[in-house]
């Protein structure tokens, strides 16, 4: 990748914390500007010491990080202050108004007063009516909210997403999602970590997988949903079939032992391309023309685990 297109740069880093244990061992990454990177990993993989490192908040063990050129360590101030950050957990500085909380924010970093940007930024955070509110008064969702908009607070170029969804509902992680897509078609360069499989593949340009503080793969998106991402629907039959109707050889089948059920594995259709018809809908008429009739049906994504174990399988 040129130069001039990484805005973030991990080199050979490597992270033990006093008692020992090694939470990171040698992540090498770069991110591109303008991109949404989601690291995706399970439990203690390693994410949020990552960023912790990335922000000067934890020390690494070896190793180094450029933002936007300038090392983490010797030029702290110029590599903080192209960095937002929403934390994982929630602090609390409950008797402060939501305004002041945010506006303050902005200070740490050295920046004048805007309150124009402030103002911006609890609009677009649906936070501008609970703007005198104090954070105590706020739900869990809109404690969230003002987090992001402490992190949005000093215009950054860079801002870290600690598990954006974590304990937040529905509405709330569309309406989530929809800011950071915004933020993001304004420049800014995002980088998310979660749980989710789906939150990745609906949110990022590439994915990195990170488990035991090993980067085991960063891929574009599509490619490795095209490589993981498969679906299995799982058609229950009215009658048992013995063998399969040869007009269905096209389709990837398998009958089960008691010809009960027809397994079908396709693509995600999230992550395909949209020229790629979608084969579901041809299954089923082909089906139907076969006479074959369906009581039930299911669908099953590979998840997390599916996808870490035939990572394993794939570099033993
Ligand atoms: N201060 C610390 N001292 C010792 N070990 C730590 C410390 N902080 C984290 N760890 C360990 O490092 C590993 C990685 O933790 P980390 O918080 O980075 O994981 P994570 O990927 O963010 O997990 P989660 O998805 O649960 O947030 C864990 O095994 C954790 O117990
Ligand atoms: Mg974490």
């Amino acid at each position: 990748m040129s130069k001039a297109r990484v805005i973030l740069s991990v080199e050979q880093l490597s992270k033990q914390y006093s008692g020992g244990f090694q939470a990171l061992d040698d992540i090498n990454l770069d991110i591109r500007r303008g991109e949404i990177f989601a690291l995706l990993g399970p439990n203690g993989a390693g994410k949020t010491t990552l960023i912790g490192v990335i922000c000067g908040l934890v020390n690494a063990s070896s190793g180094r990080v450029l933002v936007d050129g300038h090392d983490n360590i010797s030029e702290f101030r110029q590599a903080r202050q192209r960095i937002g950050l929403v934390p994982q957990e929630l602090t609390s500085e409950a008797f402060s108004k939501v305004w002041d909380t945010v506006s303050f924010s902005r200070g740490l970093f050295g920046k004048p007063p805007n309150p124009e940007h402030i103002e911006r930024v609890l609009r677009s955070l649906s936070l501008w009516e609970k703007r005198n509110n104090r954070l105590i008064t706020l739900s869990g969702g809109m404690k969230r909210r003002v987090l992001i908009a402490k992190a949005l607070s000093h215009e950054p170029d860079i801002l870290f997403l600690d598990e954006p969804s974590a304990g937040v509902d529905v509405e709330l992680r569309r309406d989530m999602w929809a800011v950071v897509r915004g933020l993001r078609d304004r420049g800014v360069t995002i980088i998310l970590t979660t749980h989710y499989i789906e939150e990745a593949e609906e949110m990022a340009d590439r994915i990195g997988v990170i488990r035991g503080g090993k980067l085991m793969l960063v891929e574009d998106k599509h490619t490795l949903m095209s490589k993981l991402g498969t679906k299995v629907l799982t058609l229950r039959l009215m009658a048992p079939l013995t063998t399969l109707p040869e007009s269905l050889n096209d389709f990837d089948l398998s009958l089960s032992e008691d010809g009960f059920t027809l397994d079908y594995g396709y693509r995600s259709t999230v992550s395909q391309p949209s020229d790629t018809p979608n084969n579901i809908a041809a299954l089923l008429a082909a089906l139907a023309e076969a006479d074959i009739e369906i009581s039930d049906m299911d669908t099953r994504q590979s998840s997390l685990e599916d996808i870490f174990i035939s990572l394993v399988k794939e570099q033993p």
